[in-house]
């Protein structure tokens, strides 16, 4: 069932391509009802749209590489505007977005503080390189819902199709071993000053917003994420007894 959270989380997972990011927001969603964006998921529904920034962004994404930070942020804010949760009364995720410091900043000048909406926890999720690159091997996508699949782990009911559309599920491009390791030097070089942009942030309770959890296996790590998200903004009683009853 779904648990519904005392105080708004909003909520900024950072990770490893590859390290679950995509997999543990489709489980928030479901645990928690919180409605997330993913920066790469609107970027291949540009590109699959066939839109100005999706021909700009294939080959980019195909080599492994950043879009520009001002384009990002557009894309980001145009996608946020467009929902009616953008304010302090509700919670949120963000997958992939920001992933470098002037995201980050501009996130907040441009969109977030206007809203009185900051983040107030940043999730960092820690897989060994080893244990993604063995992963993005066997990840199929379904492009419209950004639903992911592993043909191991989380494998669709019928071969090749999305469980809940039965529509084809695809590979990503720009998952082969060489690009996929120039992703992760990227995400090594920028994910240092992110989390030092975030990590003087406190909560309500004199807390650090910042937060790292590890693990090999996104099992062993949502119920990490889930109970540190209960003890962070509370959940109904009621609710809770019912869970665990
Ligand atoms: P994006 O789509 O954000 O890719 P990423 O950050 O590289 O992360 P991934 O989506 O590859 O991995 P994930 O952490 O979501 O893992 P998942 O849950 O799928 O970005 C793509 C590109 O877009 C970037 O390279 C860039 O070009 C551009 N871009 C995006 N945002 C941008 C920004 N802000 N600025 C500039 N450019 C931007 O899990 C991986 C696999 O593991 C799946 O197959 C899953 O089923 C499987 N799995 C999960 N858990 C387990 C388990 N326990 N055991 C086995 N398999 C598991
Ligand atoms: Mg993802």
């Amino acid at each position: 069932m779904s648990l519904s959270l005392v105080r708004p989380a909003r909520i900024l997972l950072l990770g490893p391509p590859g390290s679950g990011k995509g997999t543990q927001t489709a489980r928030l969603l479901d645990r928690f009802g919180m409605p997330a964006i993913s920066s790469g998921d609107l970027l291949r529904k540009h590109i699959a749209d066939k839109t100005a920034i999706g021909t700009q962004a294939t080959d980019i994404m195909k080599a492994g590489g950043l879009l520009p930070d001002s384009i990002m942020t557009n894309i980001i804010y145009t996608e946020l505007r467009a929902r009616s949760w953008l304010s302090s009364a509700f919670s949120f995720l963000l997958d992939g977005f920001p992933r470098t410091l002037p995201q980050a900043q501009l996130l907040d000048s441009n969109i977030l503080i206007p809203h009185h909406a900051t983040l107030n926890f940043v999730v960092k999720l820690d897989v060994p390189h080893e244990i993604i690159l063995d992963r993005i091997a066997n990840r199929l996508v379904h492009v419209p819902s950004g639903r992911v699949y592993n043909l191991t782990y989380n494998p669709p009911k019928v071969p090749g199709k999305d469980d809940v559309t039965g529509e084809p599920l695809t590979r990503r491009p720009d998952d082969n071993p060489a690009v996929f390791r120039k992703r992760l030097v990227e995400y090594d070089s920028h994910t240092e000053p992110i989390l030092e942009y975030y990590s003087s942030r406190t909560d309500s309770n004199k807390q650090s917003i910042v937060w790292t959890v590890a693990g090999e296996s996104s099992d062993i790590i949502f119920p990490q994420l889930e109970q540190e998200i209960i003890r962070r903004f509370g959940v109904s009683e009621a609710l809770v007894s019912a869970a665990s009853a």
